[in-house]
């Protein structure tokens, strides 16, 4: 293959390690903000990835590794096109070529993970199995290098050994790699381990593609400068970084780390903007908490389950006011909300705003449909807009909330304002309407927190009023509503758009062949055999 011009060179670089769960797309785009030259995603398998549909998400401005099951399995984005480098798991040249032929086009290298030493991984012959079999891994490496136009690299442990380890390194070298990280620890030590610098300066001096060293996080690694004082006890080329970037990216930094709870909120930013999975979010932010995971803030964080509460646990709930997460269930549109009676003025609610906008829009009267479950008495409504169907995740105390939380799923899913404090009067909800609605909203006023007494309830509707805002700035949220309404409709029915910025590959899986419903995105690390960083302690 000829050379790409641009190719992402390994010398002299900093790079966030491969890590499964922790090196999704906001905390390699964190990394990069610190200071990391380069940043590895988190061990893909290829069976799974071969099986992926490229989506071009025009909404979040990435680049989606779709499976069949609609998970999204790898999500990139320009940012980080020219930085990211794809680890892979596999076992077999051409599948292996398959999959970087996916990915090729959105990814800066291809790299395959030869040290992950676990029996679910070795297993299937991959990982650190593939280093009693260096035939295998010849096969693999020439198919790639000859069959992409990215750098190929790997990324080892050291072998029983130092002659078994050269060899090794000399076997992949020819190959045509770019470059060869080395974890300086044989395949049955822990990470809690010394790491063996003299080992991975031994391969350094025996090949002359960059060397890039890693698995000092533990004890050497510690900060900014530790970084350089490793690669010099190395003479690596280049140094790569695990737990001590998980813990905390900022690491990166050379004006020096920022706390936890600064790391934490930016990072919180970017697992919001991106639509990271929140059980992914969380268990990052658990690994930064270290050893505070058990105090009042960690619990919290544990009992969390979606990334607005995830935000509301940080004091962050404005990260998620217009990016609540969306996910289509059969034909409901679906969020995990609740109705908080103290975040509208009282009076006023949902409801009240989404029958006058059916009215305004001159659509049937919006069906609510409740069930109750026998577990905990909880209740669930439906609403039906349009022959659409909106419904809140979450289980509520009353059929009251229920639909209350139904029709803010829905106000926000279409992006209509739903009369909270604070928000842009839409002036749906006037004076002479709430005189009529009180009567429809008599049912689901029952059991409301105590009515504001008549006087203070028409001075309360008189505050409401003279917020009406005039034409033109209602006018004004349309830049709001159209963002919303994009992001439904992308959610609701994906036409896949072809042809994508890189053509598909001859050879390599049909693409774009149908429509889909984009879900949450769900980290791999759902099907990933490593569900828990203890594999690699
Ligand atoms: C949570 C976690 C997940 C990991 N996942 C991967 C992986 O997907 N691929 C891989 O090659 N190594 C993986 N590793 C190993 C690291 O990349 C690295 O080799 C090891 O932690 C030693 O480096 P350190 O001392 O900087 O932590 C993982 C390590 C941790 C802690």
């Amino acid at each position: 293959m000829t050379q790409a011009v641009g190719r992402l060179c390994f010398c002299n670089k900093t790079a966030l390690a491969p890590m499964v769960r922790v090196g999704t797309l906001p905390m390699r785009l964190l990394a990069l903000d610190y200071g990391a030259d380069l940043v590895y995603c988190e061990e893909l398998i290829d069976i799974k990835m071969a099986q992926c549909t490229r989506v071009l998400n025009d909404v979040l401005e990435t680049v989606d590794f779709v499976a069949p099951d609609d998970r999204v399995m790898f999500r990139t984005c320009q940012r980080e096109k020219d930085r990211v480098v794809f680890q892979m798991g596999t076992a077999d040249p051409q599948r292996a070529l398959t999959v970087a032929q996916l990915v090729e086009n959105d990814v800066a290298a291809i790299d395959v993970n030869m040290g992950c030493p676990k029996e679910y991984s070795t297993k299937g012959g991959m990982g650190a199995a593939l280093l009693s079999d260096p035939d295998k891994i010849e096969a693999i490496l020439s198919t790639l290098v000859k069959g992409v136009s990215k750098p190929v690299t790997c990324k080892i442990r050291i072998l029983p050994s130092m002659e078994q380890t050269v060899d090794l390194a000399r076997r992949i070298e020819r190959t045509g790699v770019a470059a060869i990280a080395v974890h300086g620890r044989t395949k049955e030590e822990r990470p809690q381990h010394p790491v063996h610098c003299d080992a991975i300066q031994t391969v350094a001096q025996a090949v002359s593609v960059p060397v890039i060293a890693n698995g000092g996080s533990l004890d050497l690694v510690k900060s900014h400068q530790d970084i350089q004082s490793f690669r010099e006890a190395t003479g690596a080329s280049s140094v790569m970084l695990a737990r001590a970037a998980m813990w905390n990216p900022s690491v990166f930094r050379s004006q020096g780390a920022l706390s936890t709870e600064h790391v934490m909120e930016d990072y919180i930013r970017y697992a919001v903007r991106y639509e990271n999975h929140p059980s992914n979010t969380k268990y990052c932010l658990c690994q930064m908490l270290r050893d505070k995971v058990e105090s009042p803030l960690g619990k919290r964080l544990h009992a969390a389950q979606t990334s607005a509460e995830i935000c509301e646990v940080f004091g962050l709930e404005e990260f998620c006011a217009e990016t609540d997460d969306l996910t289509m269930e059969g034909d409901v549109a679906t969020m995990p909300v609740r109705f908080d009676r103290r975040e509208y003025p009282p009076q006023i609610t949902p409801k009240m705003h989404l029958l006058e906008w059916s009215r305004r829009e001159k659509l049937e009267q919006p069906a609510y449909e409740t069930v109750q479950r026998a577990l905990d008495r909880g209740f669930q409504s439906t609403v039906t807009v349009a022959d659409k169907k909106y419904r809140s995740t979450l289980w509520e105390k009353s059929k009251k909330l229920a639909e209350q939380a139904a029709a803010v799923v829905c106000l926000r899913a279409l992006g209509v304002p739903e009369g909270r404090t604070g928000e842009p009067d839409s002036g749906l909800v006037g004076k002479r309407k709430w005189e009529e609605k009180r009567s429809d909203e008599s049912e689901e006023e029952k059991g409301a927190p105590a009515r504001a007494p008549d006087a203070s309830r028409s001075a309360c509707r008189k505050r409401h009023l003279s917020k009406t805002p005039p034409q033109e700035e209602v006018k004004g949220q349309d830049f709001q509503q159209s963002f919303t309404l994009q992001r439904w409709a992308y959610r609701q029915s994906v036409s896949l758009k072809t042809p994508m910025p890189s053509e598909p590959t001859p050879g390599s899986p049909p693409t774009f062949s149908r429509r889909v419903c984009l879900p949450l995105s769900y980290g791999a690390s759902h099907i990933h055999p490593f569900n828990s960083p203890h594999a690699f302690q």
